[in-house]
């Protein structure tokens, strides 16, 4: 006879403090500030949490032309200043729920550029969170996101770098290498912030040992997408769902060892929806 499989949860999945952060900040305001209450773009990048946002009260704005009274809420990644600026110059009650981690940035940031230093953000050109951060340089700062992208560039003798919070420490020590080679100084405020590594080392580890890998997030999330390109790297039979009813039988014909891992726009209740299902389509047992 064969045995149960085992479901097995990455050691670290599912939302980062600043996420979490963000979500309880929403659910409060939903109830306490004043109404209507609008994100100011989706809070996080998964669809099911914005409409669970939705009912509960707040709604979603694409620009604050859509949220004329009211309350908004800034999302974890940030903002440039003056979308803060203009929405209490309208009235508006701001939240912000902008990660600590990322509010980090903006400071490091205005502070290279107020000792004079030439600005570098190591990161993906166009994301919010590097949008917001180049608001905070007062637009004079360059986005770089390989050391190739500095032959575009005309490199001072004093330059400073800031990273965006999910970029990986080997492209940073890239950037940063290349770039001694080419300064007087170079001046590195370290503002990566772990949580994205932790998962992706996470999910790498336990895919690895797995039959099957369930990947539970937003196909609309940057980060959740990664971390089911690397577990199918490592386990053929990965799957990534947004919503634990997409959950088939089929997957787990043979299995021994399910694994789960979400990504950082995962609340826990949608990690839990997804090890329910599998244990009742598969009779599997989750060890906690
Ligand atoms: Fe903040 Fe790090 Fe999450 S910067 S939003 S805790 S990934």
């Amino acid at each position: 006879m064969t045995s149960a499989p085992r479901i097995e949860i990455a050691e670290h999945a599912g939302v980062c403090y600043g996420v979490e952060r963000a979500l309880a900040m929403a659910a409060d305001a939903a109830t306490s500030a004043p109404a209507p209450v609008h994100t100011l773009g989706p809070l996080i990048h998964n669809p099911l949490v914005v409409d669970e946002l939705e009912q509960a009260g707040v709604g979603l704005a694409d620009t604050l032309d859509d949220a004329a009274t009211g309350s908004v809420i800034i999302r974890a990644h940030g903002v440039v200043p003056q979308v803060i600026e203009q929405a209490r110059d309208r009235g508006l009650t701001v939240i912000d729920a902008t990660c600590p981690y990322v509010k980090r940035v903006h400071h490091a940031a205005e502070r290279l550029v107020a000792d004079g230093y030439q600005l570098i953000v190591v990161g993906e050109s166009g994301h919010p969170e590097v949008e917001g951060i180049m608001g905070h340089a007062d637009d004079r700062a360059c986005v770089v996101s390989a050391p190739c992208d500095l032959d575009a560039i005309e490199i001072e003798k004093r330059v400073g770098v800031v990273v965006q919070t999910t970029q990986t420490q080997e492209a940073l020590a890239d950037i940063v290498s290349a770039l001694l080679a080419r300064a007087d100084e170079v001046r590195v405020i370290n503002t990566i912030c772990s949580a994205t590594q932790e998962r992706q080392k996470a999910a790498s580890e336990l895919a690895s040992r797995a039959d099957v890998m369930i990947v539970v997030g937003g196909k609309n999330s940057g980060n959740t997408r990664r971390l089911a390109q690397i577990c199918a790297e490592r386990c053929a039979a990965t799957h990534h769902v947004e919503d634990a009813s997409e959950i088939e039988t089929t997957w787990f014909a043979g299995a021994e060892l399910i694994g789960i891992t979400a990504g950082a726009s995962t609340p826990s209740a949608h990690i839990e929806r997804a090890v329910n299902a599998i244990c009742n389509l598969t009779g599997a047992v989750h060890a906690r």
